[in-house]
């Protein structure tokens, strides 16, 4: 079959690499992908969210299924665009409705549905530029930090955590009145800080049931130690060492089974993947956010770990059929290191030359931002390369990307040196 998946970072080269591995895919198109999906399908210079664009190529190529690698398109409703048309209601998008993809392009939505079905989540409130003094005076009832989040999509960069009590009165009048984040901090949730280790799951679902995917985390902090600015992720380890069989049965059936059902309930249409950030606060996991795409780097590392075939697991999504699919995970370990451009996540300078790939032995690199310039190379964006190994445990795999990552090199490239610190 031919098949279409949408985006162009790491995480789309590594559902390309997976799926082309699938004896299911005849022809594989990435839109608009990166020099990475070029070498093992053909790229197509088109926006994931130009929807006629999107219409009019998967006639011409006759397309049998669209995935969906990042959340923009979705929150746009590339489902309905899809199931709405007579042309394409035929041909399965693997992504939840407009309506489901809320559960990400809404802070407040999220935190409605999750109240509504009893799921375990911070106490907060939501605000707007009317109810803005509401806000200060809600902010005066918790203890510090205080937790601000911008309502809709601000590119990762729109939670807030303030120490000060006056900064955080000053930030959430910057956020609903001033616009800090355009229309995405209209309106605002403060939500009470919660105190624990960070980790997420990742689920797919047709709507009825589920799999839950191979555990990973990630490293959003562009400094060693898990310091400086937020970054869409520095490297990744799967599975995480200190999650155990308990505290996965607690998330399990406190989190994931009552979020599958609740689709059931509200009449929220999702075939695609769940992904949910926890806080697990003295082994009570706890949700803070919904993601209705995977992450990136997480399937970096969650991908490569599926035995299973991606494409066959896709079609089960699309029929309905998960129920019945046998989902089978890599024993091993994986890791994976992300390549950025010097400067990164603040300003930093693309086309630069990469040299070395050739050189690469026993990891996968998979392109984040790259493309193809004069037969070379050259970086395309703030992460540029993401490098993945296997180990039998996270030491080993780490070991391995490390050795082929000394092999690479552009001008002002930088790397993190201490993935994985927090779980020796
Ligand atoms: P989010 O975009 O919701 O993932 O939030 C970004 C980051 O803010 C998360 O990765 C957490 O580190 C942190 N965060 C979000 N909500 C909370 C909370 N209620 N308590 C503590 N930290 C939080
Ligand atoms: N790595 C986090 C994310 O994809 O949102």
């Amino acid at each position: 079959m031919t098949i279409l998946l949408l985006g162009s970072g790491g995480r789309e080269h590594a559902f390309a690499w997976k799926m082309t591995q699938s004896p299911l895919c005849e022809k594989l198109f990435v839109a608009p992908g990166n020099a990475g999906t070029s070498a093992i399908a053909t790229n197509v210079a088109m926006s994931p969210t130009d929807f006629d664009a999107i219409k009019a190529f998967v006639i011409q190529e006759n397309v049998k299924m669209v995935v969906v690698g990042p959340e923009d398109p979705l929150v746009k409703g590339i489902y309905d665009y899809f199931k709405n048309d007579e042309s394409l209601q035929h041909i399965p998008v693997i992504g939840p409705s407009k309506l489901g993809a809320q559960l990400e392009g809404s802070k407040e939505f999220a935190k409605e549905f999750l109240m509504k079905h009893n799921i375990p989540t911070a106490a907060y409130d939501s605000f707007t530029a009317e109810t803005v003094e509401n806000g200060c005076a809600f902010l005066e009832t918790l203890q510090p930090p205080y937790v601000l989040k911008a309502d809709g999509l601000a590119a990762g960069k729109g939670v807030l955590i303030i120490q000060d009590l006056e900064e955080a009165k000053t930030e959430l009048r910057n956020m609903l009145v001033h616009e800090k984040f355009g229309a995405a901090s209209s309106k605002v949730v403060i939500e009470e800080f919660l105190d624990g280790i960070e980790l997420s799951c990742f689920v797919l679902t047709d709507g009825k049931s589920y799999k839950i995917l191979p555990t990973a985390k990630d490293y959003k902090r562009i400094g060693e130690g898990d310091t400086g600015l937020n970054t869409g992720g520095m490297g990744a380890v799967s599975p995480v060492p200190y999650v155990d069989a308990v505290l996965m049965e607690k998330i399990e059936t406190r989190i994931v089974k009552p979020t599958i059902e609740g689709f059931q309930k509200d009449g929220i249409e999702y075939k695609g993947f769940v992904f949910i950030g926890l806080i697990n606060v003295k082994n009570e996991p706890i949700v803070i956010e919904y993601n209705v795409r995977m992450g990136d780097p997480e399937t970096e590392v969650v991908v490569p770990r599926l035995e299973s075939d991606l494409v066959e697991l896709f079609l089960s999504v699309a029929n309905q059929k998960l129920d019945t699919f046998e989902l089978k995970v890599d024993p091993r370990s994986a890791t994976t290191i992300m390549v950025v451009s010097g400067g990164y996540p603040e300003e930093f300078e693309k086309g630069k030359v990469i040299t070395g790939l050739e050189n690469i032995e026993d990891s996968i690199v998979f392109h984040a931002g790259t493309k193809l310039e004069n037969d070379s190379i050259v970086s395309n964006g703030g992460r540029v390369l993401t490098v993945t190994s296997y180990g039998d445990d996270f030491q080993q795999a780490i070991k391995k990307s490390y050795q082929n990552i000394d092999k690479l090199s552009f001008d002002k490239m930088y790397f993190r040196k201490d993935i994985g610190f927090d779980l020796l």
